[in-house]
């Protein structure tokens, strides 16, 4: 690429990090997303942290902020009121002092405040600044085991497709019917004002939200009973694999910081947790699936759940096998890495996680593929998704099939996962420790 058209996707990236920042935390976009969302910002905070490291660890403390009593890290914090954002804090009720939603997202902060503490030219900062992160997330990763793990497998449920943070992937259908889109309260999206609605999830899928964040509000969002309570039980390898790594990688930061207690616990979580992955490696499909935990069945469904099972230290032989099986849908689509397999007749080229491409997703599964060694492939995907930045701007995701840009518009994450590709081409592979 030539210097200039860098420097001009470099000042583009940080227009949009400036226009979406609000203070002490960045908005997803303006309009579609009014509040600060978990692992938007945790990702975002890597984007900041190349022009501004005060900023970027700002962007994780305010949202450890929020974090409940019980070591849960809300999915969604309602700093200020916005009537463009359904459900609002009226619906969800949960009665924190700053309302917040009462479900989680994947567990990338792990993962990002060792990133940030590596990176770092003011190491005596990162050091202050990193302490008391440790102990919080060391606290949400407790929480999760403890709540979304009830049975000990080593591998943690998600209860609402909002956790999974994609939405209406084609690995929840199956569970998400079994969710009753009846008896809820009367309610408008607003999502559909700020976006096309082809581009977005269905109204069966918000009833079924709708349905299963009112059940759990029924609950009093007490997290001792919402995982048993709840009809939609879904083990997914890329939640799991997000949450592997960010133990791993709060292991690893731990030691250097001197807390073997917390390094133990969380290496222990990780390699338990990268045991029982291997129970969700389907050999037909070449790529990990989704286990319906109600059922106990796995879900016939390949999407990029089972990709980014390669953000975790996988084994060799499992990063090698996912390199093909996304070399092999290159092929099948114009550019990488579609949310769901193009061959697939649910697959949807624009709707939202049916079969978009998603820049964060693609910055995970490279970035976990370099550092296995397949840099073929994680180089492919880095340029794939530089590429369709020059075609198609920061949009919020893209159609696989025709780079069409899709959804919200100069959208924070995307930006931040640009200046990442940016700083990592040509590059060693990243560190796992
Ligand atoms: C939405 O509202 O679309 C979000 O994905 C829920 O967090």
């Amino acid at each position: 690429m030539e210097p200039a058209e860098r420097a001009a996707l470099v000042e583009n990236a940080l227009a949009i990090l400036r226009e979406n920042d609000r203070g002490a935390y960045t908005v997803p976009t303006r309009g579609l997303y009014p509040f600060q969302w978990n692992w938007d910002s945790c990702l975002t905070a890597l984007g900041l942290g190349h022009h501004d490291e005060d900023r970027a660890w700002r962007e994780i403390e305010t949202l450890f902020g929020h974090q409940w009593p019980d070591g849960m890290v809300p999915h969604i914090v309602f700093h200020v009121p916005d009537d463009g954002y359904f459900p609002g804090p009226d619906v969800w009720r949960t009665k924190r002092p700053v309302p917040t939603s009462g479900i989680t997202q994947p567990a990338v902060a792990g993962f990002a405040v060792r990133r940030l503490f590596e990176r770092a030219r003011d190491p005596a900062m990162a050091a202050a600044r990193a302490r008391p992160l440790l102990a919080a997330i060391d606290r949400w990763h407790q929480w999760f085991f403890a709540h979304r793990d009830p049975a000990g497998e080593g591998l943690v449920a998600i209860i609402h497709p909002w956790e999974s943070g994609r939405d209406n992937s084609i690995d929840w259908d199956e569970a998400l019917a079994r969710v009753p889109r009846d008896g809820i309260e009367p309610y408008a999206r607003r999502d559909l004002q700020h976006a096309d609605a082809a581009h977005r999830p269905t109204d069966a899928d918000y009833d079924r939200f709708v349905w299963l964040l009112e059940r759990f509000r029924g609950l009093g969002w007490d997290n001792a009973r919402l995982h048993d309570a709840s009809p939609f039980q879904v083990v997914d390898p890329g939640f799991n694999a997000i949450l592997i790594r960010s133990c791993h990688d709060l292991a690893a930061l731990a030691e250097r910081l001197g807390d073997d207690e917390l390094a133990a616990r969380n290496r222990a979580f990780a390699e338990r947790g990268l045991a029982a992955l291997e129970s969700l490696w389907s050999e037909a499909a070449g790529q990990y699936l989704a286990c319906d935990r109600t059922t106990g069945r796995l879900v016939e469904s390949c999407s990029i759940g089972g990709l980014l099972a390669a953000f975790a230290p996988i084994p060799a032989r499992r990063a090698e096998a996912l390199g093909r099986r996304i070399a092999a849908l290159g092929e099948r689509a114009g550019h990488l890495v579609p949310s769901h397999d193009p061959a697939d007749a649910r697959f949807d080229a624009r709707r939202y996680w049916r079969g978009p491409i998603w820049l964060i997703c693609n910055y995970m599964i490279a970035d976990g593929l370099a550092a296995a060694g397949e840099d073929v492939i994680a180089r492919r995907i880095g340029a794939d998704s530089i590429d369709l930045i020059g075609k198609s701007g920061f949009a919020e995701y893209y159609d696989p099939l025709t780079a069409e840009p899709c959804g919200g518009g100069r959208f924070t994450w995307t930006a931040a996962m640009v200046l990442e590709f940016l700083k990592t081409t040509g590059e060693q592979p990243g560190d796992r420790g």
